[in-house]
């Protein structure tokens, strides 16, 4: 296959990106997409100019490390699919792509493709744990839990922090990665304890680092590799809404 790429270029936070032509040549459909920037890339070195910069770690769908916007959509054209575990067969011979970066304020551009999502870390600092003192680890039984909850907690756990929810957002809201991490702890007992001050831990962080809200638009849920549902945001609400009543504790 080859392919006509046009992909933000941007040397640091500061400066000013724009839109640059590469031709992608000799494509195997096999190839995943980032293996097919790996072979622009070599062809860049090679000409002694500066490799474009992506961000990636497992290339197994796991780390939520990759993270481009593909033709407008974060993750590209598949459901359910991180941009690591997209495939060239995915698209035409002759076809022009466009792969951008997230876009979000709270997301700032560091090079090319790679912005900072140390965001993300600072919300999950700020009340995504359990801190009781549980000793060694529990027998498997120990604490009764029915299958319906716990896998809709493993069905919440299942969010990989890649930030594609926010990208795809008019609002860049956090709001869907954040309704998986507290979902995932307010089904479970043991994220009883912190129940109430991690949701507001949460929200008051992700406001101070600037995304935005929730206006039910879907398009979280349509772009998340995990297919992480839209009813976790209602349930975060919930929350909420219980703690700033009082009525969580
Ligand atoms: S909810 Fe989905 S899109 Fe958002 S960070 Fe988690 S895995 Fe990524
Ligand atoms: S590189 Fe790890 S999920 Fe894509």
């Amino acid at each position: 296959m080859r392919l006509n790429l046009k992909v933000w270029r941007q040397t640091g936070p500061t400066a000013a990106g724009k839109l640059e032509s590469y031709v992608a040549d000799h494509v195997s459909p096999d190839m995943s997409f980032l293996e097919m920037l790996d072979v622009v890339n070599e062809g860049l070195v090679k000409s002694g100019k500066d490799a474009i910069a992506f961000d990636s770690d497992c290339r197994e769908g796991i780390c939520g490390m990759c993270s481009l916007v593909v033709n407008g959509v974060p993750h590209g054209p598949d459901r359910g699919t991180t941009v690591c575990q997209l495939h060239m067969r995915k698209f035409r011979d002759g076809e022009t792509i466009t792969i951008e970066p997230w876009r979000a304020k709270a997301f700032p551009v560091v090079k090319d493709l790679v912005v900072d999502r140390s965001a993300f870390d600072r919300i999950i600092a700020a009340g995504g744990y359990v801190s009781i003192n549980c000793g060694g680890a529990p027998d498997g039984n120990a604490i009764p839990i029915s299958k319906e909850v716990s896998d809709l907690a493993m069905d919440s756990a299942a969010c990989i922090g890649c930030g594609a929810c926010v990208a795809a957002c008019k609002n860049a809201s956090a709001h869907l990665f954040m309704s998986a991490k507290i979902s995932h702890l307010a089904l479970l007992p043991q994220g009883e304890v912190e129940r109430s001050a991690r949701v507001l831990a949460m929200i008051n962080q992700a406001d101070a680092e600037g995304f935005g809200s929730c206006s039910n638009e879907g398009e979280c849920e349509a772009v998340c590799p995990k297919e992480i549902p839209i009813s976790n945001i209602a349930r975060m609400t919930r929350e909420y809404v219980k703690a700033l009543l009082g009525a969580g504790e």
